[in-house]
Formats: structure tokens, C-alpha cells, sequence
């Protein structure tokens, strides 16, 4: 079938390494409106987006969630944390944050349509990007305040999700799918 979107949806990879190139101001309109225009329930929009192209305070979250996740048994956290300079960022030019108030029960899932959003977007512009959970361990200790500043979370907003997103310079297979996932009810 010739569909863009289908071959948009079947192109799309988590992207781990990146170059140097900035998403330019048009490209992050584009993403920010394909995060806008995606559904919610009751129409609610509940997500709020940090823009951050700022490498220094990006450093400062790998470190923090570095520490935190150092405190775990090694079978509870990422093997990727074996490598002393693993980036949960993968040093790319840009990352967006979805915060939202945790207390509306569809939050995390409205911020997961979103991020989806975004991620099909940049696929579509000839960028790569990767969904990421992991940042959410650099708010589980001491620093979660400032690091909720820092972004501009507004009150009562936690951490959702976060994808990274840049010119890719990896190239990645397509996920084995796995089967049993559909039942066929008639
Ligand atoms: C909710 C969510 C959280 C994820 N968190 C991370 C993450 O923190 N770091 C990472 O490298 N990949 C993360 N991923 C990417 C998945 O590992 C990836 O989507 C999966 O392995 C399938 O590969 P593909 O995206 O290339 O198809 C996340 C994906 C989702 C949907």
C-alpha cells in the first residue's frame, strides 16, 4: 500500500547516537505542533513541553540519574550504565520533556500519544529521535526541585516522558515483532 504515514510509522527507529547538527527553529515548530495536535482525553491536553537545547544542564541530569541508578542492584538498571560515559541523552542537540499533573488519571498515557506524535514527526522531517523513561530516575533524589526548575515544570507537574531527537548517525534494524500479540474475537 502507498501511505505515507505507513511508511513514516514503519521507518521510525530509536535513534542512540547523534550528530552535532541543531534542529533548526521551523523544525522544532513542526515538532511542537505535531505534540499539540494530538488527541487527549476530554480533550484536556495535559502535557507541558521543556524545550531544552541546553547541553550543560542535560550533563547535569545524566550525572544525577547516573547516581541514582548506581544505587541499584545491577539487574534492576540499564547494562548501558556499565559504560562510565553512557548518556542516557545520547549527547543529542535537542531533547523535549512532557510534564503533566500526575493527579488526572489519562496523564501518562495523553504524554505517551504525544511523544509518539513527535517521534513520527521527526521521522517524517528526515530526523531521528528515541522516547525516553530513563530521565525520570534524575528527579528521584535530592535534586528533583531543581531539576523541575530548571525545565519549568508548572506547579503540581511531574516528570512524564522525554524524547531526544537530532540528526541520526546511527543505523538501527527494525524491532523483531513479537507474536500472540492479537486476538481475533468474531
Ligand atoms: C515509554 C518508552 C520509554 C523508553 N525509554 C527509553 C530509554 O530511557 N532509553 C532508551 O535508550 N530507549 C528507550 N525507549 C526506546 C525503546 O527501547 C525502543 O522503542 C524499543 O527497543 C523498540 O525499538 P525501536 O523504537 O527502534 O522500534 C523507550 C521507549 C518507550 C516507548
Amino acid at each position: 500500500m502507498n501511505n505515507a504515514v505507513l511508511d513514516t510509522i514503519a521507518a521510525r527507529r530509536s535513534h542512540r547516537a547523534y550528530e552535532a547538527t541543531p534542529v533548526t527553529d521551523k523544525q522544532l515548530d513542526a515538532l511542537l505542533k505535531a505534540c499539540m495536535d494530538a488527541p487527549s482525553a476530554v480533550n484536556r491536553q495535559p502535557w507541558h513541553v521543556s524545550v531544552v537545547r541546553n547541553q550543560a544542564l542535560l550533563h547535569e541530569m545524566n550525572a544525577e540519574l547516573r547516581a541514582q541508578m548506581m544505587q541499584r542492584e545491577a539487574s534492576e538498571r540499564s547494562p548501558r550504565f556499565a559504560d562510565p560515559s553512557f548518556d542516557v541523552f545520547y549527547h543529542a542537540p535537542l531533547v523535549l520533556f512532557l510534564s503533566a499533573n500526575p493527579d488526572w488519571r489519562y496523564s501518562a498515557l495523553d504524554c505517551g500519544i504525544a511523544v509518539q506524535n513527535i517521534a513520527l514527526a521527526a521521522e517524517s522531517m528526515g530526523l531521528g529521535s528515541v522516547i525516553l523513561g530513563m530521565p525520570r530516575d534524575a528527579f528521584a533524589g535530592s535534586r528533583r526541585e531543581e531539576f523541575e526548575k530548571a525545565l519549568g515544570f508548572l506547579p503540581g507537574e511531574v516528570f512524564q516522558i522525554a524524547i531526544a531527537i537530532g540528526v541520526p548517525a546511527d543505523n538501527k534494524d527494525a524491532h523483531p515483532v513479537h507474536e500472540g500479540h492479537v486476538s481475533y474475537i468474531d
